[in-house]
């Protein structure tokens, strides 16, 4: 996904205009954000996601990923597919922002990748995007030696499809419609012993097995919460593949998660 972010001190009403304390455009999305987090901290990390046709974007999201140390795999085949774009204008203020999605469909011309999972991999992430590449590779998924992990934003159509291939869901508060406890009873219909809702600054909930908890979020004061959720969940990615500990895992993603709401956009925390 391309960003095209602003920062404002407060929300301009309907028809009100404000100046930007910054703006920028930005490569962005669930599972980038993730990635360039897990590989900022140190693991490596492959994107599995579509460009688009050659051209400004597609170099612009390369070349940022490169940087980054994100290899890239490239699904789609159809030349007229586009990038989406959000737009996100988070405010100073009350430390919240707004998101407006691309109405894009995901990319549903696929390369052939029937080897995909071959190359060696210890854990996947799924975010609720490239599903038509997710339903091509269904079974290899399924058969997956090492942890899946969902980031579930909002709910979809296709969440359940998601969740029956998941081990571990990591959610947002808004893609459990019944509210947690309708949440938990879902994972135990699915035998999914193993879940963490995250609730912005009123923190984590989760359950491993018999145990449940709460971890609270660390107090900052929050500047921009912009991809706060991703950052959770490249971070905990990488602190679980090391210890194998869930609630330790969330506990580390959620400070780092932290760090990344003080300061602006979803990189600079990584400067300071
Ligand atoms: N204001 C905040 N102060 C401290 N920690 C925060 C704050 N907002 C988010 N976090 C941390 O980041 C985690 C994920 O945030 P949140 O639950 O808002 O993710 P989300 O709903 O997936 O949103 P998104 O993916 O759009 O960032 C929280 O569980 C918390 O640990
Ligand atoms: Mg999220």
């Amino acid at each position: 996904m391309l960003d095209v972010t602003a920062l404002v001190d407060e929300f301009p009403g309907p028809d009100a205009k404000v100046t930007a304390v910054s703006s920028d455009v930005m490569p962005g999305g669930t599972a980038l954000n993730a990635s360039v987090t897990f590989a900022y901290l140190g693991g490596d990390a492959t994107l599995v996601t579509s460009l688009g046709a050659s051209g400004l974007i597609r170099d612009f999201l390369v070349e940022d990923l490169v940087q980054y140390g994100v290899h890239v795999e490239d699904i789609c085949t159809d030349p007229a597919y586009r990038v989406p774009v959000s737009t996100v204008v988070s405010t100073r203020k009350l430390g919240t922002r707004m998101i407006i999605n691309d109405a894009a469909e995901d990319c549903s011309s696929l390369v052939d990748r029937s080897d995909f999972l071959a190359d060696g991999f210890d854990l996947i992430q799924l975010d609720q995007y490239e599903r038509h590449f997710v339903e091509q590779q269904y079974a290899a998924i399924r058969e997956f030696d090492g942890p899946v992990i969902l980031d579930g934003g909002s709910w979809k159509g296709w969440s359940t499809g998601f969740l029956r291939l998941t081990d571990i869901p990591i959610v947002s508060e808004v893609f459990c419609q019944g509210g947690p406890r309708a949440f938990a009873a879902m994972c135990n219909e699915m035998s999914i012993t193993r879940w963490a809702v995250t609730r912005g600054a009123r923190g984590v909930l989760w359950r491993d097995g018999q145990s449940e908890g709460e971890i609270p979020a660390v107090r900052v004061d929050a500047v921009d919460t912009l991809g706060a959720g991703d950052i959770f969940h490249g971070a905990f990615c990488h602190a679980y593949l090391r210890s194998g500990d869930f609630a330790p895992a969330l506990a580390s993603a959620s400070q780092v998660a932290a760090r990344s709401c003080q300061s602006v956009g979803t990189r600079s925390w990584m400067n300071d």
